[in-house]
Protein backbone atom coordinates (compact mmCIF):
# COMPACT_ATOMS: atom_id res chain seq x y z
CA UNK A 1 0.00 0.00 0.00
CA UNK A 2 1.05 3.51 -0.85
CA UNK A 3 1.65 5.76 1.56
CA UNK A 4 -1.33 8.57 1.99
CA UNK A 5 0.54 11.76 2.13
CA UNK A 6 3.53 11.01 -0.36
CA UNK A 7 3.07 7.87 -2.00
CA UNK A 8 5.94 5.87 -1.22
CA UNK A 9 5.73 2.36 0.18
CA UNK A 10 4.84 1.97 3.50
CA UNK A 11 6.14 -0.78 6.27
CA UNK A 12 3.82 -3.03 8.01
CA UNK A 13 3.96 -2.27 12.23
CA UNK A 14 1.65 -4.12 13.51
CA UNK A 15 -1.75 -6.19 12.99
CA UNK A 16 -4.19 -6.03 16.15
CA UNK A 17 -5.94 -9.36 14.35
CA UNK A 18 -9.27 -9.78 13.35
CA UNK A 19 -11.60 -6.47 14.48
CA UNK A 20 -14.98 -5.67 13.71
CA UNK A 21 -16.42 -2.47 12.98
CA UNK A 22 -15.34 -0.39 16.10
CA UNK A 23 -18.86 1.50 16.69
CA UNK A 24 -20.65 -1.55 15.78
CA UNK A 25 -22.80 -2.13 19.13
CA UNK A 26 -25.35 -4.37 17.89
CA UNK A 27 -28.06 -6.78 19.06
CA UNK A 28 -27.83 -10.88 19.52
CA UNK A 29 -30.16 -11.62 15.62
CA UNK A 30 -26.59 -9.70 13.72
CA UNK A 31 -24.45 -11.56 15.54
CA UNK A 32 -24.36 -14.22 12.89
CA UNK A 33 -23.38 -11.83 9.79
CA UNK A 34 -20.58 -9.40 11.96
CA UNK A 35 -18.37 -8.15 9.41
CA UNK A 36 -14.54 -8.50 10.51
CA UNK A 37 -11.37 -7.57 8.62
CA UNK A 38 -8.42 -7.47 9.81
CA UNK A 39 -6.54 -4.52 11.82
CA UNK A 40 -3.20 -3.35 10.91
CA UNK A 41 -1.15 -0.14 10.62
CA UNK A 42 1.65 0.34 8.57
CA UNK A 43 4.50 3.78 9.10
CA UNK A 44 5.88 5.50 5.66
CA UNK A 45 9.90 6.06 6.62
CA UNK A 46 10.03 8.87 3.89
CA UNK A 47 7.59 11.00 5.71
CA UNK A 48 6.90 9.81 8.81
CA UNK A 49 2.94 8.93 8.23
CA UNK A 50 1.08 5.85 10.18
CA UNK A 51 -1.86 4.71 8.50
CA UNK A 52 -4.21 1.60 8.35
CA UNK A 53 -3.23 -0.87 6.04
CA UNK A 54 -7.24 -1.98 5.44
CA UNK A 55 -10.28 0.11 5.24
CA UNK A 56 -13.74 -0.95 5.59
CA UNK A 57 -16.10 -0.03 3.10
CA UNK A 58 -17.74 4.00 4.86
CA UNK A 59 -20.61 2.04 4.37
CA UNK A 60 -20.17 -0.72 6.84
CA UNK A 61 -19.18 2.02 9.61
CA UNK A 62 -21.38 5.38 8.87
CA UNK A 63 -25.12 4.19 8.87
CA UNK A 64 -28.48 4.05 10.29
CA UNK A 65 -26.61 2.11 13.48
CA UNK A 66 -23.92 4.80 13.85
CA UNK A 67 -23.49 5.34 17.64
CA UNK A 68 -21.14 8.51 17.15
CA UNK A 69 -22.74 11.76 18.91
CA UNK A 70 -20.66 15.22 19.26
CA UNK A 71 -21.44 16.09 22.84
CA UNK A 72 -21.86 13.33 25.17
CA UNK A 73 -18.95 14.97 27.09
CA UNK A 74 -19.25 17.90 28.88
CA UNK A 75 -15.59 18.91 28.70
CA UNK A 76 -15.36 18.14 24.83
CA UNK A 77 -18.50 21.22 24.33
CA UNK A 78 -15.75 23.78 27.00
CA UNK A 79 -12.88 22.51 24.21
CA UNK A 80 -14.64 23.62 21.34
CA UNK A 81 -16.03 26.55 22.99
CA UNK A 82 -11.96 27.66 23.53
CA UNK A 83 -11.23 26.25 19.91
CA UNK A 84 -13.47 28.75 18.25
CA UNK A 85 -12.41 31.38 20.42
CA UNK A 86 -9.03 30.92 20.04
CA UNK A 87 -9.57 31.41 16.07
CA UNK A 88 -11.75 34.16 16.60
CA UNK A 89 -9.18 36.06 19.06
CA UNK A 90 -5.70 35.24 16.49
CA UNK A 91 -7.19 34.59 12.70
CA UNK A 92 -11.24 34.76 12.32
CA UNK A 93 -11.88 38.69 13.19
CA UNK A 94 -14.71 40.10 13.26
CA UNK A 95 -18.50 40.22 11.58
CA UNK A 96 -17.18 40.15 7.85
CA UNK A 97 -14.56 37.27 8.22
CA UNK A 98 -15.67 33.76 6.92
CA UNK A 99 -14.91 30.30 8.88
CA UNK A 100 -15.75 27.10 7.15
CA UNK A 101 -15.47 24.14 9.41
CA UNK A 102 -15.41 20.18 8.07
CA UNK A 103 -17.12 17.68 9.94
CA UNK A 104 -18.99 20.11 11.82
CA UNK A 105 -21.38 17.73 13.28
CA UNK A 106 -24.55 19.02 15.09
CA UNK A 107 -22.77 22.46 14.94
CA UNK A 108 -20.84 22.47 18.55
CA UNK A 109 -18.23 24.48 17.77
CA UNK A 110 -19.54 26.47 14.71
CA UNK A 111 -22.37 27.84 16.89
CA UNK A 112 -19.91 29.81 18.84
CA UNK A 113 -18.72 31.26 15.84
CA UNK A 114 -22.43 31.84 14.61
CA UNK A 115 -23.50 34.04 17.99
CA UNK A 116 -20.20 36.23 17.66
CA UNK A 117 -21.73 37.16 14.26
CA UNK A 118 -18.98 35.41 12.48
CA UNK A 119 -20.03 34.18 8.49
CA UNK A 120 -19.57 30.60 9.18
CA UNK A 121 -20.74 27.17 7.11
CA UNK A 122 -20.22 23.90 8.07
CA UNK A 123 -19.52 21.01 5.83
CA UNK A 124 -20.96 18.22 6.71
CA UNK A 125 -21.75 14.92 4.68
CA UNK A 126 -24.57 12.97 7.36
CA UNK A 127 -27.80 14.89 6.80
CA UNK A 128 -29.02 13.54 10.07
CA UNK A 129 -26.67 15.40 12.45
CA UNK A 130 -26.87 18.28 10.01
CA UNK A 131 -30.66 18.38 10.37
CA UNK A 132 -29.77 19.28 14.18
CA UNK A 133 -27.03 22.43 13.08
CA UNK A 134 -29.52 23.73 10.47
CA UNK A 135 -32.78 24.05 12.78
CA UNK A 136 -30.17 25.53 15.11
CA UNK A 137 -30.13 28.13 12.62
CA UNK A 138 -25.90 27.34 11.48
CA UNK A 139 -24.92 27.20 7.98
CA UNK A 140 -24.39 23.98 7.03
CA UNK A 141 -23.85 22.18 3.57
CA UNK A 142 -24.88 18.19 3.16
CA UNK A 143 -22.06 17.42 1.18
CA UNK A 144 -18.08 16.15 1.57
CA UNK A 145 -15.07 18.38 1.31
CA UNK A 146 -12.78 18.33 -1.86
CA UNK A 147 -11.58 20.93 -4.61
CA UNK A 148 -14.70 20.73 -6.28
CA UNK A 149 -16.85 21.90 -2.85
CA UNK A 150 -14.35 24.75 -2.14
CA UNK A 151 -14.78 26.17 -5.27
CA UNK A 152 -18.78 25.87 -4.84
CA UNK A 153 -18.14 27.85 -1.61
CA UNK A 154 -15.87 30.58 -2.82
CA UNK A 155 -18.18 30.84 -5.59
CA UNK A 156 -21.41 31.26 -2.76
CA UNK A 157 -19.47 33.37 -0.16
CA UNK A 158 -15.83 34.36 -1.31
CA UNK A 159 -12.39 32.75 0.23
CA UNK A 160 -12.54 31.87 3.80
CA UNK A 161 -10.29 33.47 6.63
CA UNK A 162 -10.37 30.14 8.49
CA UNK A 163 -10.92 26.75 7.99
CA UNK A 164 -11.65 24.06 11.07
CA UNK A 165 -11.67 20.57 11.40
CA UNK A 166 -11.55 18.73 14.82
CA UNK A 167 -10.85 14.76 14.75
CA UNK A 168 -12.29 14.89 11.05
CA UNK A 169 -9.02 14.74 8.78
CA UNK A 170 -7.64 11.43 10.70
CA UNK A 171 -10.85 10.08 8.87
CA UNK A 172 -9.92 10.75 5.95
CA UNK A 173 -8.44 8.49 3.23
CA UNK A 174 -7.85 11.26 0.08
CA UNK A 175 -6.08 13.84 1.98
CA UNK A 176 -4.71 15.23 -1.24
CA UNK A 177 -8.04 16.46 -2.63
CA UNK A 178 -8.52 18.24 1.15
CA UNK A 179 -5.32 19.39 0.89
CA UNK A 180 -6.41 20.98 -2.86
CA UNK A 181 -9.34 22.25 -1.65
CA UNK A 182 -7.91 24.41 1.10
CA UNK A 183 -5.16 25.49 -1.06
CA UNK A 184 -8.05 27.13 -2.95
CA UNK A 185 -10.37 28.29 0.10
CA UNK A 186 -8.59 29.97 2.19
CA UNK A 187 -7.44 33.79 1.74
CA UNK A 188 -3.68 34.44 0.99
CA UNK A 189 -3.65 35.12 5.06
CA UNK A 190 -5.66 33.02 5.52
CA UNK A 191 -5.06 29.94 8.59
CA UNK A 192 -6.03 26.28 8.60
CA UNK A 193 -6.88 24.65 12.17
CA UNK A 194 -7.28 21.26 12.44
CA UNK A 195 -6.61 18.88 15.76
CA UNK A 196 -6.68 14.77 15.78
CA UNK A 197 -5.07 12.12 18.06
CA UNK A 198 -0.75 12.73 17.99
CA UNK A 199 1.38 10.24 16.62
CA UNK A 200 4.09 10.83 19.79
CA UNK A 201 1.39 10.30 21.95
CA UNK A 202 -0.01 7.05 21.40
CA UNK A 203 3.93 5.49 20.69
CA UNK A 204 4.28 6.66 24.18
CA UNK A 205 1.39 6.23 26.36
CA UNK A 206 1.03 2.85 24.14
CA UNK A 207 -2.61 4.21 23.40
CA UNK A 208 -2.82 1.52 20.75
CA UNK A 209 -6.22 1.82 21.32
CA UNK A 210 -6.59 5.06 19.16
CA UNK A 211 -6.47 2.69 16.26
CA UNK A 212 -9.71 1.41 14.67
CA UNK A 213 -11.63 1.39 11.63
CA UNK A 214 -12.60 4.94 11.10
CA UNK A 215 -8.90 6.26 12.30
CA UNK A 216 -7.38 6.30 9.02
CA UNK A 217 -4.44 7.96 9.92
CA UNK A 218 -2.23 8.83 12.74
CA UNK A 219 -0.51 12.32 12.03
CA UNK A 220 2.65 14.25 13.57
CA UNK A 221 3.73 17.73 12.33
CA UNK A 222 6.33 15.87 10.21
CA UNK A 223 3.98 14.25 8.24
CA UNK A 224 1.43 17.23 7.87
CA UNK A 225 4.54 19.53 6.98
CA UNK A 226 5.62 17.13 4.45
CA UNK A 227 1.51 17.15 3.25
CA UNK A 228 0.79 20.98 2.76
CA UNK A 229 4.65 21.36 1.47
CA UNK A 230 3.18 20.01 -1.23
CA UNK A 231 0.32 22.72 -1.95
CA UNK A 232 2.75 25.29 -1.12
CA UNK A 233 1.49 25.98 2.62
CA UNK A 234 3.42 25.47 5.84
CA UNK A 235 3.13 24.91 9.17
CA UNK A 236 2.47 28.07 10.95
CA UNK A 237 2.29 26.55 14.31
CA UNK A 238 1.53 23.50 16.72
CA UNK A 239 -0.10 23.29 19.72
CA UNK A 240 -0.73 19.92 21.50
CA UNK A 241 -4.11 19.02 23.31
CA UNK A 242 -5.13 17.33 26.10
CA UNK A 243 -8.54 16.10 24.18
CA UNK A 244 -8.47 11.98 22.98
CA UNK A 245 -5.68 11.11 25.42
CA UNK A 246 -3.54 13.56 23.79
CA UNK A 247 -3.96 15.37 20.50
CA UNK A 248 -1.90 18.01 18.26
CA UNK A 249 -3.73 20.96 16.91
CA UNK A 250 -1.74 22.24 13.80
CA UNK A 251 -1.71 25.45 12.48
CA UNK A 252 -1.35 25.86 8.41
CA UNK A 253 -0.93 29.15 6.12
CA UNK A 254 -0.38 29.50 2.55
CA UNK A 255 3.91 29.65 2.02
CA UNK A 256 5.87 32.62 3.50
CA UNK A 257 2.58 34.73 4.34
CA UNK A 258 3.12 34.19 8.56
CA UNK A 259 5.52 34.46 11.05
CA UNK A 260 6.19 30.81 11.82
CA UNK A 261 6.12 29.79 15.52
CA UNK A 262 9.17 28.78 16.83
CA UNK A 263 7.13 25.63 18.19
CA UNK A 264 7.13 24.01 14.58
CA UNK A 265 10.97 23.72 14.54
CA UNK A 266 10.99 22.61 18.02
CA UNK A 267 8.02 19.87 17.53
CA UNK A 268 9.97 18.42 13.82
CA UNK A 269 12.86 18.51 15.76
CA UNK A 270 11.77 16.77 18.91
CA UNK A 271 9.84 14.20 16.82
CA UNK A 272 13.14 13.28 14.62
CA UNK A 273 14.82 13.15 18.32
CA UNK A 274 11.86 10.53 19.14
CA UNK A 275 12.95 8.29 16.59
CA UNK A 276 9.83 9.24 14.17
CA UNK A 277 12.06 7.95 11.39
CA UNK A 278 13.40 5.25 12.58
CA UNK A 279 11.96 1.88 12.25
CA UNK A 280 13.27 0.59 15.94
CA UNK A 281 10.90 2.95 17.29
CA UNK A 282 7.65 1.12 15.73
CA UNK A 283 9.52 -2.26 16.60
CA UNK A 284 9.70 -1.32 20.42
CA UNK A 285 5.66 0.00 19.75
CA UNK A 286 4.84 -3.11 18.90
CA UNK A 287 7.17 -5.45 21.73
CA UNK A 288 4.61 -2.76 23.88
CA UNK A 289 1.28 -3.45 22.67
CA UNK A 290 2.19 -7.24 23.04
CA UNK A 291 3.24 -6.35 26.69
CA UNK A 292 -0.12 -4.35 27.07
CA UNK A 293 -2.10 -7.33 26.42
CA UNK A 294 -0.57 -9.93 28.37
CA UNK A 295 -0.37 -7.59 31.68
CA UNK A 296 -3.92 -7.08 30.67
CA UNK A 297 -5.05 -10.67 30.40
CA UNK A 298 -2.99 -11.71 33.31
CA UNK A 299 -4.51 -8.97 35.97
CA UNK A 300 -8.00 -9.66 34.31
CA UNK A 301 -8.04 -13.81 34.60
CA UNK A 302 -6.04 -13.35 38.11
CA UNK A 303 -9.27 -11.16 38.74
CA UNK A 304 -11.68 -13.80 38.13
CA UNK A 305 -9.69 -16.56 39.72
CA UNK A 306 -10.25 -14.48 42.66
CA UNK A 307 -14.09 -14.42 42.07
CA UNK A 308 -14.22 -10.37 41.71
CA UNK A 309 -16.39 -8.99 39.73
CA UNK A 310 -15.02 -6.36 36.58
CA UNK A 311 -17.07 -4.25 34.83
CA UNK A 312 -16.14 -2.01 32.12
CA UNK A 313 -16.66 1.69 32.40
CA UNK A 314 -17.65 3.96 28.95
CA UNK A 315 -18.12 1.70 25.58
CA UNK A 316 -15.88 3.94 23.84
CA UNK A 317 -14.83 3.04 20.01
CA UNK A 318 -11.47 2.88 21.17
CA UNK A 319 -12.41 0.06 23.02
CA UNK A 320 -13.41 -2.07 20.19
CA UNK A 321 -9.67 -2.74 19.32
CA UNK A 322 -8.47 -3.61 23.55
CA UNK A 323 -11.46 -6.19 23.86
CA UNK A 324 -10.64 -8.09 20.53
CA UNK A 325 -7.10 -7.75 20.37
CA UNK A 326 -6.93 -8.92 23.83
CA UNK A 327 -9.56 -11.06 23.73
CA UNK A 328 -11.57 -9.81 26.78
CA UNK A 329 -15.06 -11.94 26.50
CA UNK A 330 -18.11 -11.40 29.06
CA UNK A 331 -16.45 -14.24 31.58
CA UNK A 332 -13.85 -11.40 32.27
CA UNK A 333 -16.02 -8.37 31.99
CA UNK A 334 -19.61 -8.55 32.82
CA UNK A 335 -21.01 -5.65 31.37
CA UNK A 336 -19.98 -2.20 30.41
CA UNK A 337 -21.53 0.82 31.71
CA UNK A 338 -22.33 3.93 28.84
CA UNK A 339 -24.52 6.79 29.26
CA UNK A 340 -25.88 6.46 25.36
CA UNK A 341 -29.04 5.42 25.30
CA UNK A 342 -29.04 3.73 21.85
CA UNK A 343 -25.63 1.44 23.07
CA UNK A 344 -27.59 0.28 26.37
CA UNK A 345 -29.42 -3.01 25.39
CA UNK A 346 -26.95 -4.03 22.41
CA UNK A 347 -23.60 -5.73 22.86
CA UNK A 348 -20.27 -4.51 22.29
CA UNK A 349 -18.85 -5.55 18.71
CA UNK A 350 -16.54 -8.77 18.42
CA UNK A 351 -16.95 -9.96 21.92
CA UNK A 352 -20.46 -9.25 22.56
CA UNK A 353 -20.37 -8.07 26.25
CA UNK A 354 -23.65 -6.22 27.27
CA UNK A 355 -23.91 -2.60 27.58
CA UNK A 356 -25.70 -1.25 30.39
CA UNK A 357 -27.10 2.27 31.18
CA UNK A 358 -24.95 3.87 34.06
CA UNK A 359 -27.50 2.94 36.83
CA UNK A 360 -26.72 -0.46 36.54
CA UNK A 361 -23.21 0.18 37.35
CA UNK A 362 -24.22 2.42 40.86
CA UNK A 363 -27.10 -0.05 41.73
CA UNK A 364 -25.39 -2.92 41.92
CA UNK A 365 -20.89 -1.52 41.85
CA UNK A 366 -18.64 -4.28 41.28
CA UNK A 367 -15.15 -4.56 42.90
CA UNK A 368 -13.30 -3.34 40.07
CA UNK A 369 -14.13 -0.92 37.28
CA UNK A 370 -12.31 -1.27 33.95
CA UNK A 371 -11.44 2.22 32.47
CA UNK A 372 -12.48 2.23 28.92
CA UNK A 373 -12.93 5.64 28.48
CA UNK A 374 -9.25 6.40 30.19
CA UNK A 375 -9.32 9.26 27.94
CA UNK A 376 -12.14 11.11 30.30
CA UNK A 377 -10.60 10.04 33.53
CA UNK A 378 -11.09 13.16 35.48
CA UNK A 379 -14.81 13.63 34.36
CA UNK A 380 -15.39 9.82 35.30
CA UNK A 381 -13.88 9.79 38.87
CA UNK A 382 -15.52 13.35 39.64
CA UNK A 383 -18.52 11.22 38.16
CA UNK A 384 -17.91 8.52 40.33
CA UNK A 385 -16.67 9.60 43.80
CA UNK A 386 -19.18 7.20 45.46
CA UNK A 387 -18.10 4.26 43.73
CA UNK A 388 -14.45 4.90 44.83
CA UNK A 389 -15.25 6.00 48.16
CA UNK A 390 -16.68 2.87 48.83
CA UNK A 391 -14.05 0.80 47.98
CA UNK A 392 -14.17 0.36 44.29
CA UNK A 393 -11.04 0.37 42.22
CA UNK A 394 -10.12 1.42 39.02
CA UNK A 395 -8.52 -0.57 36.09
CA UNK A 396 -6.37 1.08 33.13
CA UNK A 397 -3.92 0.07 30.46
CA UNK A 398 -2.74 3.35 29.32
CA UNK A 399 0.28 4.46 29.69
CA UNK A 400 0.52 0.90 31.67
CA UNK A 401 -1.58 -1.95 32.94
CA UNK A 402 -2.63 -0.82 36.69
CA UNK A 403 -4.78 -0.47 39.61
CA UNK A 404 -5.15 2.83 40.33
P1 LIG B 1 -15.97 7.77 22.40
O1 LIG B 1 -14.68 7.90 23.19
O2 LIG B 1 -15.91 6.72 21.36
O3 LIG B 1 -16.46 9.09 21.95
O4 LIG B 1 -17.07 7.23 23.40
C1 LIG B 1 -17.34 7.82 24.60
C2 LIG B 1 -18.34 6.90 25.29
O5 LIG B 1 -18.15 7.02 26.68
C3 LIG B 1 -19.79 7.23 25.01
O6 LIG B 1 -20.47 6.04 24.63
C4 LIG B 1 -20.32 7.74 26.32
C5 LIG B 1 -19.41 7.11 27.32
N1 LIG B 1 -19.23 7.85 28.54
C6 LIG B 1 -19.82 7.37 29.70
O7 LIG B 1 -20.50 6.35 29.68
N2 LIG B 1 -19.65 8.09 30.84
C7 LIG B 1 -18.91 9.25 30.89
O8 LIG B 1 -18.78 9.85 31.95
C8 LIG B 1 -18.28 9.71 29.68
C9 LIG B 1 -17.46 10.97 29.69
C10 LIG B 1 -18.47 8.99 28.54
ZN1 LIG C 1 4.91 8.99 3.32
Amino acid sequence: MACLVCRSEIKPVISFGQQPIANGFLSPEKFKDEYFFELKIGWCPKCAMVQLLEQPEPEMMFNENYAFFSGTSRYMAVHFEKFAKTMMDRYVKGSNSFVVEIGSNDGIMLKHFKNAGVGHLGIEPSANVAAVAKKEGINTWVRFFNAETARAIVKEYGQADGFVAANVMCHLPDLHSIAEGIKILIKDKGVVAFEDPYLMDVLEKVSYDQVYDEHMCLFSATSIQYLFNQYGMELIDVEPQITHGGSMRYYIGHKGQHTVSKNVDQFLTMEKEKGILKEQTFKKFYDDCEKSKADLMTLLKSLKEQKKRVVGYAATSKSTTVINYCGITPDLVEFISDTTPIKQGKFSPGKHIPILPVEKFAANPPDYALLFGWNHKNEIMEKEKNFTERGGRWITYVPKVEII
